[in-house]
């Protein structure tokens, strides 16, 4: 038999499209997440965030994953990183003007994306449809957009370790963050824990917070 009378079988079997069993959100048809690594990652994706954005784009369809260009250096000089953020935001609704955005930093990276925050106004504020914090050194007590990695409280009152110099979470964007800090990680939880310890770099394999930040960024996104 010859073997290429079946090529056109196979080449037909390949083009069929796999049926596609993600949902689509009406509010956000397309979706950009912007995840901001933290000191000393390679660039690309955070560790931090792999997990949950994997979990989220097989789950829900039109996403979009950039990862914020910066060196993340030991320097802690997160400007570049701050600039990208933004640049990718603006530049990105000059095209699609109704996409939504989601934005991740770990560590330095939520100093990056906390320093965006306040230029990132108007329609660009609009069209960040949430925030995920891990390991954020600029934690501050008291806000309600805290938990731990369960959801829980234990972290709500603990300061970070650069709260004091550092930006915040501004008041008009506590409603659509989520600032996860592990009970102990001395980065966020200053009150528990001193520096880059085991909790600060608990996060990429913890599967609570995995889960946390998937159904907090499907919520936000209308998913
Ligand atoms: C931080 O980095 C930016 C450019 O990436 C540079 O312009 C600035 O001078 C740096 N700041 C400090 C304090 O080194």
């Amino acid at each position: 038999m010859n073997f290429y009378l079946f090529l056109p079988i196979i080449l037909t079997l390949t083009n069929a499209a796999p049926v596609d069993r993600r949902a689509t959100s009406t509010t956000c048809p397309t979706y950009t997440i912007i995840n901001t690594r933290g000191t000393a990652e390679p660039q690309g994706q955070s560790s931090g965030f792999r997990t949950m954005n994997s979990q989220l784009t097989s789950t829900l369809s039109g996403a979009n994953v950039y990862n914020t260009v910066y060196p993340a250096g030991i320097d802690q000089n997160s400007t570049q990183g701050t600039q990208d953020i933004i640049n990718k935001i603006t530049s990105t609704l000059l095209d699609s003007p109704d996409e939504c955005f989601i934005l991740e930093g770990y560590s330095q990276g939520a100093a990056a994306t906390l320093n965006a925050m306040p230029q990132l106004t108007g329609a660009s504020f609009d069209a960040v449809k949430g925030v995920l914090f891990i390991g954020n050194p600029n934690h501050k007590s008291g806000l309600v957009c805290n938990v731990d990695n369960n959801g829980g409280t234990t972290t709500r009152d603990v300061n970070g370790a650069t709260v004091a110099t550092g930006q915040t979470v501004p008041e008009n964007w506590i409603s659509k963050t989520l600032d996860v800090c592990i009970f102990g990680d001395g980065v966020c939880d200053t009150a528990h824990g001193i520096g880059i310890n085991l909790q600060h770099l608990q996060y990429p394999t913890d599967t609570p917070t995995q889960n946390l930040g998937t159904e907090f960024i499907l919520k936000q996104l209308g998913g």
